[in-house]
């Protein structure tokens, strides 16, 4: 039983809980999706998703430990419980951090606060223990986007970020703009299979130079095409936005990659789960003689098992968090900025 943590995530419209064992080996993770009670109002409507974390955390939880063989085993069933603290939607995140809070008093082990960006980048470490270090691992969410280098669990700079819109907020305002349905980023690969990528020469901003993102731009030149074409195909629009975006990672990614001489590049995030910049990247890699490393689809969206790695190191390096200590939703990533 050493080292099993027990993770809950409930920074926004998910919530999951996972058992992971040593960091590395995933016993259990249960993803409960609140799309459907949001896809109505086209956008994560918070209050909303507080009162269903609320609802679900109890059963998810329970699950979770069940299917790693622990239910009904006499308590304390795991050495640590972690929670999402951070960045997230303050009502949502209170749900997760409190629960499991109570949970480690009650079993007298330690809670771990865990940050979500910095979650993430434990996918494809999770799934991928033999990944070449150093790594540059493109963190692109619905929240955030980020290029960051990594040597390690807890060695890690950003060499990159956005300046304005996250790579997945790009996707959802244009796909709610084109009346595309809510998540963004699904529904544009979808409708992108009908179009030609090669349609409309959409901006690639700050392509040239520098490892920093910019998404708004683009968005903006999306608006303006379809507001003077009426009459535009939406499904070339969606094929030939997801190919600038999917161009401008592919190429920061690879900069980025020889600026640290990286050994391999990896995705991480809900974005990560795009086929055509997943094809991309692959490619890409491939050619610059690179590991490549993709987490599956369930590890790129919203999950506890990355959490729960996370929270692994995390207490071995700097032991349990207070349970003082409350939710951040304004979190930034962790570590110095260093271009
Ligand atoms: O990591 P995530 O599940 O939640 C955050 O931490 O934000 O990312 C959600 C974002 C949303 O913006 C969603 O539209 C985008 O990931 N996304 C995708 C795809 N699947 C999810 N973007 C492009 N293509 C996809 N297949
Ligand atoms: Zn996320």
């Amino acid at each position: 039983m050493a080292g099993l943590v027990l993770a809950v995530e409930t920074s926004c419209d998910e919530t999951a809980a996972a058992v992971v064992a040593g960091g590395r080996e995933v016993r259990s993770s249960v993803v409960s999706s609140q799309v459907d009670l949001h896809a109505h109002f086209g956008g994560v409507v918070p209050e909303l998703a507080g009162r269903a974390h609320l609802e679900r955390i109890v059963p998810v939880v329970t699950e979770a430990l069940a299917a790693a063989g622990l239910g009904g085993v006499a308590a304390p069933p795991v050495d640590a419980v972690a929670a999402t603290v951070g960045p997230g939607l303050i009502g949502a995140l209170l749900v997760g951090v409190s629960f499991a809070k109570a949970l480690a008093m009650g079993w007298g082990v330690p809670f771990v606060g865990v940050n979500h960006l910095e979650g993430h980048l434990y996918a494809s470490l999770l799934e991928d223990p033999g990944i070449e270090l150093p790594a540059v691992v493109v963190l692109v969410s619905g929240g955030h986007s980020l290029i960051v280098k990594m040597t390690g669990p807890r060695a890690y700079a950003v060499l990159g970020a956005t300046v304005d819109d996250a790579a997945g907020e790009a996707f959802d305002k244009v796909a709610r703009f084109l009346g595309l349905a809510y998540p963004g980023g699904p529904a544009i690969e979808q409708a992108a299979k009908r179009g030609d990528p090669a349609a409309i020469a959409f901006p690639r901003p700050m392509l040239r130079e520098g490892l920093d993102l910019s998404f708004s731009g683009l968005k903006t030149a999306v608006v303006h095409h379809v507001r003077a074409h009426p009459d535009v195909d939406s499904a070339d629009v969606a094929a030939s936005f997801q190919a600038a975006v999917v161009e401008i990672l592919v190429l920061k990614a690879m900069r980025a990659a020889r600026a640290v001489a990286a050994r391999s590049v990896c995705l991480a995030g809900g974005v990560a789960a795009n086929g055509p910049l997943r094809e991309a990247f692959r490619a890409a890699a491939g050619a610059a003689g690179l590991g490549v490393y993709l987490p599956s689809l369930a590890m790129c969206t919203d999950n506890a098992a990355m959490i729960a790695a996370a929270a692994h190191y995390n207490l071995a390096a700097d032991g349990p968090t207070s349970l003082g200590a409350g939710a951040e939703p304004g979190l930034g990533f962790p570590g110095a900025i260093s271009r």
